[in-house]
């Protein structure tokens, strides 16, 4: 008996073209060293349109393999190889919260666009595109902010208002054309509709991972290293992104931290399994070190050894695919689409 990596080596051979296995940039090694694609959100949403293999394994989490099953062709199947891999804040917006929130948003008389980050369930981003709304990512939020604010009176972002704000400064809003909804119940939140004027609404959510990085970490290691250069994902507090020299997505961090110059220091504020693989590709020319200690647990719920499970399900034919309930379908896609179709024009 060979070991798993040799095992789903094996396995991958024998399913040969009729399998692609895909992964997010914040897998552990031990399974991203079997992903034929990797990427950021946006390029792997690109990538799975271009797949011809009738299987798709998604290592990453749950929101990621719905987002490709809506942009599968016919007859194509994603499969999750742990399926209770949930990112923590795709759960922060229930999608009966969000109807609610903006009916009553709409219902006071202004046109309000919601603009949903990709981190969200498949209903949520259903609820959007009902409400003529599109998805972002990281890579690609100013373009689409952008896009929104064109759109109507107001936009609501949702989940991460950390994003929001991010990209809403980069656009050059400030902090009085922003508010942080009050989500409660219509009787309890202290927001009325009819007072709200800002152009960005934001849902009060933010990623606990990212949560964890601060200007002080940032503060003492520019003490530490007086010359490094500090990059931070944008689901870091805003304070956070403005005391780094540079924020950008997943992707965006890996070419930063490619091109830094001989004998440098690159500080990267986002999940570790990224900063770690990182460190080991540029060691020798460069030193590229974490921010602090940041894990996404969810992410790491796929395991080598679930991901040979999945290989060997699908070999059997028992494998369960990732599906999409026929009622949100259509409207989720739209938001997808628009998004792709807003970048396609963008040039972005
Ligand atoms: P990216 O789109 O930048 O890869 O980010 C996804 C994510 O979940 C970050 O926490
Ligand atoms: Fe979700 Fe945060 Fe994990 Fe990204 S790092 S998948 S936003 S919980």
């Amino acid at each position: 008996m060979g070991t798993t990596a040799e095992t789903i080596a094996a396995l991958k051979k024998t399913l040969g073209d009729s399998l692609c296995v895909v992964g997010h940039h914040y897998q552990q090694e031990s399974v991203i060293t079997h992903c034929d694609i990797t990427g950021d959100s946006l390029e792997l949403a690109r990538k799975v349109a271009d797949i011809t293999a009738p299987h798709i394994v998604f290592c990453g989490v749950y929101f990621m393999a719905e987002s490709a099953a809506l942009l599968a062709r016919p007859g194509q199947q994603i499969y999750l190889p742990e399926t209770a891999a949930n990112c923590v804040m795709s759960q922060m917006t229930p999608a009966t919260r969000v109807n609610e929130v903006l009916e009553r948003l709409n219902a006071a008389g202004r046109n309000v666009v919601p603009l949903a980050y990709v981190n969200t369930s498949l209903a949520v981003k259903a609820v959007v595109g009902r409400f003529g709304g599109a998805v972002c990512t990281s890579a690609n939020a100013r373009t689409m902010l952008r896009w929104a604010l064109e759109q109507g009176d107001s936009v609501l972002f949702l989940p991460d208002k950390n994003l929001g704000r991010n990209t809403a400064r980069e656009l050059g809003l400030d902090a009085s054309q922003w508010r942080i909804l009050d989500i409660r119940r219509k009787s309890d939140a202290a927001d009325a509709p009819e007072d709200i004027r800002e152009r960005l609404l934001l849902w009060p959510g933010c990623c606990a991972i990212h949560a964890k990085f601060t200007p002080e970490q940032i503060r003492a290691m520019r003490e530490a290293h007086p010359d490094c250069l500090v990059a931070v994902h944008p689901e870091c507090s805003p304070e956070v992104v403005q005391a780094a020299d540079a924020a950008g997505s997943t992707a965006f961090l890996i070419k930063y931290a490619a091109q830094a110059p001989q004998d440098s220091t690159v500080v990267i504020g986002t999940e570790t399994n990224l900063v770690e693989r990182l460190r080991a590709r540029h060691a020798g020319h460069h030193t590229v070190a974490r921010l602090h200690r940041a894990y996404c647990s969810h992410m790491a719920k796929v395991t080598e050894d679930k991901l040979l499970t999945t290989l060997q399900h699908i070999r059997a034919g028992i494998a369960q695919p990732v599906s999409i309930p026929s009622a949100h379908r259509a409207p989720a896609r739209a938001s997808l689409e628009r998004m792709l179709e807003a970048c396609r024009k963008a040039g972005v």
